[in-house]
């Protein structure tokens, strides 16, 4: 499978060029000066289907109301809502509040668990969300593929790979835990640095190759 033909080598270049750049040209975002896991929740849950300027102010704005996850569990689902207003897509908050009220009532103290395979249980977290709170929220070494991710790893690795296909999904994943660096901690930076590439250079519109910092070991850039 066309994942395993990543040498140990080229994984190596592939993380250090990302991180590198990543740590140069990285957006100030509000979710990335915190660990907190209800914060990184929320912000992940926001950014599933908008766009980062709209949710920086609604971010702020909803954790001014709901400063814990105990508070949204105790609130009216109305005001849940109505603090989400102008995102759309309002399953997101009708499922924070489910598995807010779930949290609140299995486990104590109530925190939101660290383990992809236990957050994947909690009501609207999907394979990517659980991914993105337990590396960023708990630093774990555990890989996320969403649709800017899933471009980048293919235009590396696997140029002739579709991820939106049932095949390809699956090995975008595959590549995605392959290229995963040793420790829980780097990861955190590799996973944010692959989003930032997939939303500042490797887009949807442009390959981005002149200012790409992997190019050099990118399978769609002319070697
Ligand atoms: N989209 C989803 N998660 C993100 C993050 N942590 N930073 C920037 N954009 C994102």
């Amino acid at each position: 499978m066309t994942y395993q033909s990543i040498t140990p080598e080229r994984r190596a270049a592939f993380g250090r060029k990302l991180r590198a750049w990543y740590r140069l040209n990285a957006r100030d975002l509000p979710w990335r000066g915190t660990r907190d896991p209800y914060h990184i929740l929320v912000s992940e849950l926001m950014l599933q289907q908008t766009q980062v300027s709209l949710v920086i102010p609604k971010y702020a704005e909803f954790l001014s109301r709901f400063p814990t996850l105990e508070a949204v569990a105790q609130s009216r689902p109305a005001r849940v809502r109505e603090a989400w207003s102008g995102l759309g897509y309002y399953a997101r908050a009708r499922n924070l509040q489910l598995l807010a009220r779930t949290i609140v009532r299995d486990r104590a103290p109530s925190a939101i668990p660290e383990h992809p395979d236990a957050l994947r249980k909690l009501p609207g977290i999907g394979a990517y969300t659980a991914g993105a709170v337990a590396s960023f929220a708990y630093e774990r070494r555990a890989p996320l593929v969403d649709t800017n991710v899933a471009r980048v790893l293919t235009r590396v690795f696997a140029p002739t790979v579709n991820p939106r296909t049932h095949s390809g999904h699956k090995i975008t994943w595959e590549i995605a835990r392959a290229v995963l660096p040793r420790t829980g901690a780097t990861t955190y930076v590799h996973n944010q640095a692959l989003m930032e590439l997939g939303a500042l250079v490797c887009t949807a519109r442009s390959l981005g190759c002149p200012t790409c910092p992997v190019r050099s070991v990118c399978d769609s850039y002319p070697q």
